[in-house]
């Protein structure tokens, strides 16, 4: 089966990330046919400094094969090396009906958070689904909130194919519901945009303020509350044990939960988590040439995939004379 997705390099890249995507892509390594990549393209719908999205791309390859990604098992690779994926949109995107992408809340949520809106901004969708269509994938793992922009790409396959015969695979999202969303440090979707992040590779001084500000209500420790919510107990369980999280709901349900020492357990368990992975991360950011070197190989191996659906698709509507 083929797996494809991508995260953008807007940002330190966090825990609802990881459970949201990472964790998943990496997983499905060893049993599939595997394609992940750095969507740098659709960053720049939102960061403006060139320094920051560069640095980002590296940092964001760099925490991928920090958590075990191995390039030689899979395609990894930055989304712009693989200039197909343009052409691709530009065609997609003459097919794209105005409603659909109206439709996309995505876009209004970036512009209410702040975002310029751009053309670029508005058609973020249809550049995601040429990310998809380009490689044929037939799964793309994703958070919750990328639900709509899959149905976007595959509204596109199935217009694309109805009007000039067979082309694309139509892609199935992948969403773990048990994970769906990550809430942040404030009860919100965790997200790099709304700075409430518990940053994968952050540690030390820093990290424990992260987790100390994790929101919580007033109850005394004695009285009981409801787990379900606790925004702490909600990002305890993605890290504690299922024996632990039962001792935990019982601390809750019957009184004896205490925040502040809930919040340092939850911090010794982040730290067993990554740790290990923090200092293979500071491996690869010291050698940046050979970071440089991975992503042109994968880019190699993306490409020739692509250069083989764009063929089929100039054929099909009529770019080849
Ligand atoms: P962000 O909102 O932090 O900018 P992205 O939009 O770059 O994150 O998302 C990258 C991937 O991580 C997507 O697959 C997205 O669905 C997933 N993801 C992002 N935030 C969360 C979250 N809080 N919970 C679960 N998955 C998430
Ligand atoms: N829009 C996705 C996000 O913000 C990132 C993305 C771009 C993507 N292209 C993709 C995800 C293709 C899956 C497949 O998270």
């Amino acid at each position: 089966m083929k797996i494809l997705s991508g995260i953008q390099p807007s940002g330190q890249l966090h825990i609802g990330n990881y459970f949201g995507m990472m964790q998943t892509m990496i997983a499905h390594m060893e049993s599939d046919d595997l394609y992940v990549f750095i969507v740098d393209l659709h960053a720049l719908t939102s960061v403006r400094d060139p320094a920051r999205l560069a640095t980002g791309t590296l940092e964001a390859a760099a925490d991928f094969l920090a958590l075990g990604l191995d390039p030689d098992k899979c395609t990894f690779w930055v989304q712009s090396d693989v200039p197909e994926v343009c052409e691709l949109t530009w065609v997609l995107s003459t097919l794209a009906p105005m409603g659909l992408i109206e439709r996309c809340h995505s876009y209004k949520d970036k512009v209410a958070k702040g975002i310029v809106p751009s053309h670029g901004l508005f058609s973020y969708p249809v550049l995601m689904a040429a990310d998809i269509l380009l490689y044929q994938a037939d799964q793309v793992p994703v958070g919750k909130d990328q639900k709509q922009h899959l149905e976007v790409a595959r509204d596109l396959a199935i217009k694309f194919n109805n009007q000039y015969g067979d082309t694309f695979v139509v892609p199935e999202p992948s969403i773990s519901e048990t994970m769906a969303i990550v809430p942040g440090l404030d009860g919100q979707k965790m997200s790099k945009s709304y700075g409430n992040t518990i940053p994968i590779f952050m540690e030390g001084k820093e990290l424990k303020k992260r987790v100390m500000a994790i929101e919580t209500d007033a109850t005394p420790v004695d009285e009981p509350k409801d787990p379900e919510k606790c925004n702490l107990y909600k990002i305890m369980q993605l890290f504690a044990s299922p024996a632990r999280m039962q001792e935990i709901h019982g601390l809750y349900v019957n009184g004896g939960a205490a925040y502040g020492y809930l919040k340092l357990e939850l911090l010794d368990l982040l730290n067993d988590k990554f740790g290990q992975a923090r200092e293979k991360k500071q491996q690869y950011l010291s050698d940046p040439a050979m970071l440089r070197e991975i992503l042109a190989k994968g880019a190699e191996k993306a490409r020739a995939k692509a250069v083989v659906t764009l063929d089929l698709v100039r054929s099909r509507v009529g770019l080849k004379y």
